[in-house]
């Protein structure tokens, strides 16, 4: 047999029913908050991510799967939604004189060693704002996903962390005094931090290397480099988060791995994950559209990593995802089948129509009684429906109530009344 390419999973059905709960119950709060949905393409031109993202990126150097199209054009699965958000609305005239707030929900492609909660495949739901500069944004984004976390009955186990990079020349300056500081000692840090020295040196300041850390902590530290009013932005953004009853940490080792940040960052991470414990993050990017050839444009956003939010989820909540079906209908005789499946189908549209959220599933094949039972009871079903001759002739259907064992010979129209009292 093929197997699935390393680091891509499938999502089997029943993890699916947990998934789709997730993303429903996150894109219901993007909803709300009247962000509006955009979709992109998985393929862009690779040009995009090393611009966008950053040459001097992990995500672009050592992660992207880059692909030479016929043409020979080089072209990149996107790791990433930010940039190709912004290459989207810029292209579509979406970005001048107006502001936008817009979500996105997808996979993402990045090739990194595989663990739990580690993908080479991942999906991400992420949501971008323009034409912003206040730190009201900042809050509002934050706001966002702490309302998906008390949607899905996360809060417990989540925490804010959130830092600020300052302007993009501040953020400069401190790259350059950490340079300085950690240049001469160099051989002192772990394999990994030597190599960012000369790509990216502020992620050494997230390095896991107890040795690197005790250098770090006579490093020049980045709150003293950060610019006046980016403080000020940041206090806001603070007051405004006391305000909302938002709790947070203030990290301000947290530098994030993608270059175009400035100002706010955050992340959301959890200890219930072991190692993979950022379920979502993002942050401030405000040079990122005219990076990209646009005008200058405040932004702001973040991603969440659904793999993560779904398997916190079921850390925390592990019941309560709902069944294959929940209603299935059984017939005596093959002959009545094609009597079960029109039944079916005038049950699922009332139940649809009522909005009861109830699902009907048509025995197929054989199977006395008993066994279709087995079957109903086997996807989880809460209710039966019992067709044998006597039904069929009188016009009629037995409701068995799976959970307690009664059943009543009821007019279809009862029964449905019956079904749609149960509904979700
Ligand atoms: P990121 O931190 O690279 O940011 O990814 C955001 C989230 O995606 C992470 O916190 C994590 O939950 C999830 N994630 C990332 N890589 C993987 C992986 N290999 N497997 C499973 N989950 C993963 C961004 O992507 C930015 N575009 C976020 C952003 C939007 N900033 C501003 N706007």
């Amino acid at each position: 047999m093929v197997q699935a390419v390393r680091g891509m999973r499938d999502i089997l059905p029943a993890d699916a029913r947990r998934w789709r709960l997730v993303e429903d119950s996150v894109e219901e709060i993007m909803h709300g908050f009247a962000y509006e949905e955009i979709q992109l393409p998985l393929l862009e031109s690779s040009e995009l991510f090393a611009r966008g993202v950053g040459e001097a990126t992990d995500i672009v150097e050592k992660e992207m799967y880059t692909l030479a199209d016929r043409d020979g054009d080089s072209l990149s699965l996107r790791p990433e939604g930010t940039a190709s958000c912004v290459r989207a609305l810029q292209e579509n005239g979406l970005l001048y004189n107006q502001t936008q707030r817009v979500f996105y929900a997808g996979p993402m492609f990045r090739y990194e060693k595989p663990q739990k909660g580690r993908y080479r495949q991942f999906y991400q739901v992420g949501a971008e704002a323009y034409g912003f500069e206040g730190p009201d944004i900042d809050a509002e984004l934050i706001l966002l996903g702490a309302e998906c976390w008390r949607a899905l009955g996360l809060s417990d186990c989540v925490r804010l962390e959130v830092n600020t990079l300052g302007s993009g020349s501040a953020r400069q300056a401190y790259r350059a005094a950490l340079l300085d500081y950690l240049t001469p000692l160099a051989d002192q840090l772990d394999e990994d931090s030597q190599r960012r020295l000369t790509s990216n040196p502020l992620r050494i300041l997230d390095s896991k290397n107890a040795q690197t850390q005790a250098l770090l902590a006579s490093a020049p530290q980045l709150p003293d480099f950060v610019d006046a009013q980016s403080q000020v932005h940041f206090s806001e953004l603070l007051a405004l988060l006391d305000g909302l009853g938002v709790p947070y940490v203030c990290n301000p080792k947290l530098v994030r791995g993608l270059d175009y940040y400035t100002h706010t960052v955050f992340e959301w991470v959890t200890d219930a994950l072991g190692a993979q414990g950022a379920i979502c993050a993002g942050g401030r990017y405000n040079g990122l559209v005219e990076r990209l050839g646009g005008r200058p444009t405040p932004a702001a956003g973040f991603a969440m990593g659904l793999d993560r939010v779904a398997l916190l989820h079921e850390v925390v909540n592990q019941s309560v995802v709902s069944q294959a079906a929940d209603v299935y209908i059984c017939f005596g005789s093959q002959q009545h089948s094609s009597a079960a499946q029109q039944i079916g189908l005038r049950l699922r549209r009332a139940l649809l129509g009522a909005g009861s959220g109830l699902k009907v599933r048509v025995h197929m094949g054989a199977g006395n009684f008993k066994k279709q039972l087995k079957r109903a009871n086997a996807c989880g079903a809460s209710w039966a429906v019992l067709l044998g001759a006597d039904e069929v002739e009188a016009g009629q259907l037995t409701l068995k109530n799976l959970t307690d064992g009664q059943q009543q010979r009821v007019p279809e129209a009862e029964a449905l009344a019956v079904l749609m009292a149960s509904g979700k």
